[in-house]
């Protein structure tokens, strides 16, 4: 009896095999025939875009597992946000602040972070800040950026429910400046 045993284990790794360069195949057609959709504005199904949230959430989780934030100052948390005004604003808003119209051609749309940042830690905040999302249009600010500045920028994340239109209107903008300074034509390094 072991004879038709084996056989019949050798055909099912053959079927599994054949089944696997088939998905190949399938694969290599969608990339190459140009059938993978990337307009942004295409919608990802509800099973795709769940699958997505769930990597981001967990590899957020365990990239910003090791941080330590350092402690804030009442003027940290106001410097940060008048970082937060020049660097994020454009895309996320802000109390009382629509985005910039581009933010609403994006897919994924950048969320209001006072909401999307409720759930996160303020060492989680500055990762992201830090490292961005790829594929997604949130930058890594970590190439323009000292970690310093980045840490103010979180902890004012964290503070967005609480500040009100008109305080964060009172807020200078940090990055204002240099952006005229640039106009001028004047260019400089940032920081
Ligand atoms: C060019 C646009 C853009 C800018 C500028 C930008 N972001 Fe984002 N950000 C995004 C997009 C798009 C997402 C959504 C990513 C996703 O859905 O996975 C995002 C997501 C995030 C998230 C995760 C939210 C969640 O739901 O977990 C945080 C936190 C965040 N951004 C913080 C910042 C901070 C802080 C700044 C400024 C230092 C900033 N972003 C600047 C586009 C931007």
């Amino acid at each position: 009896m072991a004879q038709p045993r084996n056989f019949s284990f050798a055909s099912a790794i053959a079927g599994a095999l054949a089944l696997c360069l088939l998905l190949i195949i399938a694969a290599a057609a969608v990339v190459y025939g140009g059938l993978f959709p990337v307009a942004a504005s295409s919608e990802d199904g509800a099973a795709v875009r769940s699958l997505l949230i769930e990597a981001r959430e967990h590899s957020v989780e365990r990239s910003a597992a090791g941080l330590t934030a350092p402690s804030f100052t009442a003027e940290d948390v106001r410097l940060g946000g008048s970082h937060f005004k020049g660097m994020c604003q454009a895309c996320h808003g802000g109390p009382g602040a629509e985005p910039e119209e581009f933010a609403a051609g994006m897919n994924p749309r950048p969320p209001n972070l006072a909401k999307a940042a409720g759930d996160l830690t303020v060492a989680q905040v500055f990762w992201i800040a830090k490292n961005g999302i790829r594929m997604t249009g949130m930058p890594d600010f970590g190439k323009t950026d000292e970690d310093e500045e980045l840490w103010k920028v979180a902890a004012f994340v964290k503070q967005l429910q609480k500040v009100t239109a008109a305080d964060y209107a009172a807020l200078p903008n940090a990055h204002e400046h240099e952006e005229a300074d640039e106009e001028a034509g004047h260019h400089h390094d940032h920081h």
